[in-house]
């Protein structure tokens, strides 16, 4: 196992995620779209190249997971991700090197503080494309964005899942998050955004 202080830098944009921590946070999220991969790394069956530039596409309607390019452009990619998530991306979910005296980290990601953040444990091992595994010599935190739609009607389906009756659309009724996609077989049992359980009683 080696250290690589290229992971901070410009120099070295294409370290993958892990597998087993994409597969978790997919297993809750389901995603639709990986915004910023090359072909090889990609998470997602639809995905950006940086030849098509990620952050000059729409993410609009996608279930998004983002690791960016860890490089000076990094502050442009959590911008991006929060406003695609207000403009109507379902959710954003970032891997994000858990520096929270930048700009961007003040900025956007405290906006979702304290349940959009995950500070993992430990020091991730990320990939290089011949599979060899690196350990980052930083810490490293999950980031949600979650689109949250203001004007619900909630009321609950048949099936006891908290639902806006004007959209059909399933809102939790705690922190009020549109989790449209969270059909068959993604019925959750609790938000991914607030952690409220939901039971058939409440
Ligand atoms: C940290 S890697 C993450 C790869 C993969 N998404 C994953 O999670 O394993 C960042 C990726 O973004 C790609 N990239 C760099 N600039 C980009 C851009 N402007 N648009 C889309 N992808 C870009 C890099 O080539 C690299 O594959």
């Amino acid at each position: 196992m080696t250290i690589n202080k290229g992971l901070f830098s410009s120099a070295s944009p294409e370290w993958a995620t892990p597998q087993d921590l994409f597969d978790r946070l997919n297993k809750e999220y389901v995603f639709t779209l990986d915004p910023c991969a090359s072909a090889w790394n990609a998470k997602c069956p639809k995905y950006f190249t940086k030849e098509q530039n990620g952050l000059l596409l729409s993410w609009y309607g996608e279930r998004v997971f983002m690791n960016p390019p860890y490089g000076r452009e990094i502050g442009k990619w959590i911008a991006k991700a929060y406003k695609e998530v207000q403009d109507g991306a379902h959710l954003a979910v970032c891997l994000l090197p858990a520096r929270t005296d930048t700009r961007w980290w003040q900025e956007y990601v405290m906006k979702v503080w304290p349940n959009g953040i995950e500070f993992l444990a430990g020091r991730l091992k990320f990939v290089g494309q011949n599979g060899t595994k690196t350990s980052a010599p930083f810490p490293s935190a999950i980031v949600t964005f979650l689109h949250v739609y203001k004007d619900a009607v909630i009321e609950y389906s048949a099936i006891g899942f908290p639902i806006d009756t004007k959209t059909g659309l399933y809102i939790c009724p705690t922190c009020k998050v549109e989790l449209r996609g969270f059909s068959g077989p993604y019925l959750l049992s609790r938000c991914p955004r607030c952690k409220r359980e939901w039971s058939f009683t409440d």
